[in-house]
């Protein structure tokens, strides 16, 4: 029997990420290749028209599982039984800007439609945010919707998982697909620490770990690191523009392995609410490593720290704890 529509929320539909994003989710790249979609797309007044032609195109594109498209600048018509939301809407940073520029034009907005959506969502409803400042973004919203269950608000960091998997890959000159383990610990930051103690490569003599396999701790412990605390800044260099295409692919892989579930033996990396585990801060929306079954992640327990990753990840959360100071200060 077919399966009855989901409903998905993009905000900031018209922009660069939500264009990239809207056919991926169309297509079935975010909820699988049978599950029928009515997209619901929210952008400002400005970008009404922007938006208006992007709604003409996915009509145009006849992509099958679509059942139906809402376009809008109403933040309630938008929010009105959607069962996930990828908040994507708000004010992107441009060369020179520092995330925590954005941080004040942005919190207010995820405040304020932090109550659409706990008021008219459907229950349950899934949320990613990835709007920058994410982490802080999606903390806001959590605590701005307190009736929404605080284990269905997460942000963005799969993209920089991904990002990890693909240094890996082209290091070693191997399938990304056969690389996997990789973790991002906390904030979708240049203080975000991609580490590779517990990542592994699949081998024709089985899986092998990655440290042993790159047999470099200078580049592991250096350039690998910079190199992904700074893609998003390298991106923006070489476009004028932040990531899109890779940010709107991660975001349905994020939504996809919450939904469907993570393969047995491999983890993700999700930003979500500390319970303090690891010794993170309770309180925060940290990345760490994730398993999803059943529609739901919990945090991968029990792996062994180092001092040199301990000291990455403290460093990434007391960032955190400033944003969440300062993003309190925006809303004052
Ligand atoms: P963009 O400027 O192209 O698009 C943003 C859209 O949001 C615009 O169409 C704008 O009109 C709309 N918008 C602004 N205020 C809004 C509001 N109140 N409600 C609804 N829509 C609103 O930017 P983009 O390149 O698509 O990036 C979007 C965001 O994603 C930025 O904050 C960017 O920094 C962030 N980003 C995050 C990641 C990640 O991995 N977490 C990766 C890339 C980009
Ligand atoms: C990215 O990681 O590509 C984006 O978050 C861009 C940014 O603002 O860092």
């Amino acid at each position: 029997m077919a399966k009855e529509p989901l409903r998905v929320l993009v905000t900031g539909a018209a922009g660069q990420i939500g264009y990239a994003l809207v056919p991926m989710v169309a297509r079935g790249a975010m909820l699988g290749p049978d599950q029928p979609v009515i997209l619901h797309m929210l952008d400002i007044a400005p970008a009404a028209e922007a938006l208006n032609g992007v709604k003409m195109e996915l009509v145009d594109a006849a992509f099958p599982l679509l059942k139906g498209v809402v376009a809008t600048t109403d933040v309630v018509e938008a929010c009105t039984g959607v069962n996930v939301a990828v908040m994507v809407g708000g004010f992107p940073r441009k060369e020179g800007m520092e995330r925590k520029d954005v941080m004040s034009k942005n919190v207010s907005i995820y405040k304020s439609q932090a109550s659409a959506l706990e008021k008219h969502a459907a229950p349950n409803c899934k949320v990613l945010v990835v709007a920058n400042p994410a982490n802080t973004n999606a903390l806001i919203l959590k605590e701005f919707a307190p009736s929404i269950p605080q284990k269905n608000i997460t942000c963005l960091t799969r993209l920089d998982h991904n990002r990890a998997l693909g240094q890996v890959s082209e290091r070693l000159k191997v399938q990304v697909a056969d690389v996997k383990n990789v973790i991002i610990w906390g904030n979708h930051s240049s203080t975000q620490y991609p580490d590779v103690n517990h990542a592994s490569v699949k081998t024709s003599s089985g899986a092998k770990p990655v440290r042993e396999l790159v047999a470099n701790d200078e580049w592991l412990k250096g350039e690998f690191i910079t190199t992904l605390q700074q893609r998003g800044a390298a991106i923006i260099k070489a476009r004028k523009f932040s990531s899109a295409l890779s940010a709107a692919s991660s975001a349905c892989d994020h939504i996809r392995d919450w939904v469907l579930g993570t393969p047995e033996g491999s983890w993700v990396s999700m930003g979500v609410y500390s319970d303090g585990s690891y010794h993170v801060p309770a309180g925060l929306i940290y990345s760490f490593p994730v398993t999803c079954k059943n529609e739901e992640w919990s945090i991968v327990q029990g792996l062994s720290i180092d001092e040199f990753s301990r000291k990455k990840l403290d460093a990434t959360a007391q960032e955190l704890s400033e944003e969440k100071s300062l993003a309190y200060s925006c809303l004052q």
